[in-house]
């Protein structure tokens, strides 16, 4: 079984990536295609840990509107046309991608202490809180974290493709991440993109983190077709048609020598084994869970049937 042991004894095999199920582990009300897998079971989050969506210190309006989510959120075919969302979810086989540009919209750091954390907690979820922000943001909220009893992690989302600044360079990140490990106890996930000097990046925080994520990337790195989240700037863009990027960045920072575990994203089935085989230690469900809600519960299931029978057949031998 290939897992992430953190210095804290938490595991992480299978993450839920930020994004996924909201500031509060529960998810969106409005994905009513989501209702069907909650309400018969088809989605169990005691399979994974969630990653919460990145939390900014003051609130940050971004361009998410919780009564009109569908303008900043598309899905898109492999050559990045957009398929309207009804159709897409008809027809999923035609979805390549998500395209998103939600930016950082949230709450704010106390209005989720308040209004978020108390869900994470009276749902028992063991949960890992992406943050973004300045030096003095990420330690403040990094100080109040360490002391929360519903948090495992820290993934320090140092690659919003959305915002420009998100953009960082690795003498601002690691900074940024050295004052985290200062306020809190916790282990220290990056989270890195194509976009970036992924291995310089790597290489830097290497002594400070404990596992590296990927992101998303802007739209214009993978289609040469105008976005449909142009007038957001393009917009970054996940799933299937990222596949070959992830691969690249996974096999770049192996190839490195960058010692740190990595987790890596999933679309089909096999890229589980995939991603182990080439190198990965988890794997996480982003776009996928998106589209088909009830895929990484089913997929985390059929792996571990299938860990079962290969022990079985090992002990038999
Ligand atoms: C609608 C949407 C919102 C997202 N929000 C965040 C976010 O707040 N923070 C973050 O680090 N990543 C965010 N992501 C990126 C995902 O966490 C994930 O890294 C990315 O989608 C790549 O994985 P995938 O190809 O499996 O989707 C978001 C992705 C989508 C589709």
């Amino acid at each position: 079984m290939k897992m992430i042991k953190l210095s804290n004894s938490h595991g992480l095999e299978f993450v839920a990536a930020s994004g996924l199920y909201g500031f509060d582990g529960q998810g969106y009300r409005w994905k009513f295609w989501e209702w069907p897998s909650k309400w018969t079971g088809a989605i169990d989050k005691s399979l994974l840990t969630i990653v919460t969506k990145t939390l900014t210190y003051p609130p940050t309006r971004g361009n998410y509107r919780w009564y009109a989510p569908w303008r900043v959120v598309k899905l898109v075919s492999a050559e990045g046309e957009t398929i309207p969302l009804l159709w897409g979810l008809l027809k999923p086989e035609l979805v390549y991608g998500v395209a998103n540009a939600v930016g950082l919209t949230g709450p704010g750091f106390e209005r989720w202490l308040k209004k978020d954390y108390p869900i994470i907690n009276r749902c028992g979820y063991k949960v890992i809180v992406s943050i973004t922000g300045t030096e003095v943001e990420c330690g403040r909220i990094a100080r109040k974290l360490n002391e929360l009893n519903n948090i495992v992690v820290i993934e320090f989302n140092a690659s919003c493709p959305n915002v420009v600044s998100g953009l960082k360079n690795s003498n601002q990140i690691k900074a940024t991440i050295l004052r985290i490990t200062e306020e809190s106890d916790l282990p220290i996930l990056i989270k890195i993109s194509y976009a970036q000097k992924y291995v310089d990046i790597a290489k830097e925080v290497e002594g400070l983190i404990e596992g590296i994520s990927f992101n998303s990337l802007p739209w214009y790195y993978v289609f040469s077709s105008p976005s449909p989240l142009g007038k957001y700037g393009g917009g970054a863009i996940s799933g299937l048609v990222c596949r070959k990027f992830y691969k690249r960045m996974l096999s770049d920072l192996v190839g490195a020598g960058v010692r740190r575990p990595i987790i890596m994203p999933v679309w089909n089935y096999q890229d589980i084994k995939e991603n182990f085989r080439l190198g990965a230690s988890a794997c996480s469900f982003g776009s996928v869970g998106f589209l088909y809600p009830g895929r990484p519960t089913e997929f985390i299931r059929q792996w571990r049937e299938e860990e079962k029978a290969a022990l079985k057949e090992k002990s038999i031998d």
